[in-house]
């Protein structure tokens, strides 16, 4: 039995689905600050529990005959990371630890862990691999990148398995359009555009157009969440069958700027979206595209929806059906 935790977030409930899909047998434990019931895949046992309570993770984990984690539970919005830390260092780097000590005293050995592109920094490099600086420009990236450092030594002390992932832009949504992006307040590029197409939304504001890229905008790697949660799946496999901890890369290994994300959407869409330019959020690197060849030589990983457009019709499918979200 697998433990997800944060499995009724964005890119939780879209691995349970997967999970699920797939006959494997998953509990999701949530405290639904920021997820959402509703996205929990029918049939799943749902705790809600928080993070810091290693006692109802130990009860949970004995329960239900838990042999592995994934773990998704943690803050990860970059600009609410620069202006309070405290809640981003108490929650994922705290929480991680409750819930590693959890995980010893029950005798769990496999964990499957959500990082993050973010750890990098700006490099200044084309194509980003795992053995690029990890030199984080925010306190999210900064977080992700403590929870990775620790737990190489937890494997050292108490034989903790683990593979992190680092995540490049997750988007996109299921294919059923059931589930999908619903953050409140929203703050991720491409739901943003597509609330201004859905008109929920009056515009999209550009983050500066002065970047050192050809436009002048970000650039950014786009990934879909079903194959964030292949990823997933193959990590925990890989571990049961005796890998050794280790971390990769996920993306397309595509960049996009955030102006032809945006002219994606209207081809995609075929709504004009209105858009401004406005001030740099703090803690943006210029650009960020992953190589993702490690997963794809040792782990055979490989993704399906290596379009941009294919990962924002899928979007469109989800936010053109839910205007707000998982609220009626
Ligand atoms: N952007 C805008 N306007 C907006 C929102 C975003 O111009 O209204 C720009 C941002 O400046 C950035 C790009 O669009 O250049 C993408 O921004 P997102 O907020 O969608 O995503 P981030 O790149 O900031 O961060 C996401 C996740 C992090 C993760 C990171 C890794 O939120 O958890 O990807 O790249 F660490």
């Amino acid at each position: 039995m697998i433990l997800v935790t944060g499995g009724a977030g964005y890119i939780g409930s879209h691995c349970v689905r997967e999970l699920k899909e797939r006959n494997i047998d998953v509990v999701v434990y949530d405290n639904l600050s920021t997820g959402h019931v509703e996205s929990i895949a029918e049939g799943v046992p749902f705790i809600k529990g928080d993070i810091f309570d290693v006692e109802l993770l130990r009860s949970t984990i004995r329960k239900y005959n838990v042999d592995s984690v994934i773990h998704f539970a943690a803050y990860s919005l970059v600009g609410e990371s620069m202006s309070n830390p405290a809640k981003y260092y108490h929650n994922n780097v705290a929480g991680t630890l409750s819930l590693l000590d959890a995980m010893t005293k029950e005798g769990v050995k496999y964990l499957v862990f959500s990082s993050s592109a973010a750890t990098y920094g700006d490099t200044g490099e084309g194509l980003i691999t795992e053995e690029s600086p990890q030199r984080p420009t925010s306190v999210y990236g900064q977080t992700k990148l403590m929870m990775e450092q620790f737990m190489q030594d937890y494997d050292k002390a108490y034989g903790l398995k683990y593979v992190a992932l680092r995540y490049f832009n997750a988007a996109g949504a299921h294919a059923s359009g059931e589930i999908g992006e619903a953050h409140n307040p929203e703050t991720h590029l491409i739901p943003i555009i597509l609330q201004v197409a859905n008109g929920t939304r009056d515009h999209i504001g550009i983050f500066d157009e002065d970047y050192p890229t050809p436009d002048g905008t970000c650039i950014r790697d786009y990934i879909h969440i079903t194959d964030l949660a292949d990823a997933h799946i193959r990590a925990l496999d890989y571990l049961k069958a005796g890998g050794r901890s280790t971390h990769y890369n996920l993306g397309n290994g595509n960049g996009f700027s955030v102006k032809e994300v945006i002219d994606v959407t209207e081809r995609v869409t075929g709504i004009k979206i209105k858009r401004a330019i406005e001030p740099r959020r703090p803690g943006d690197p210029a650009t960020l595209v992953a190589s993702s060849e490690k997963i794809k030589r040792e782990l055979g990983w490989k993704p399906r929806y290596d379009s941009l457009e294919s990962i924002i019709s899928s979007a469109w499918k989800w936010h053109s059906t839910h205007p707000h979200g998982y609220e009626k």
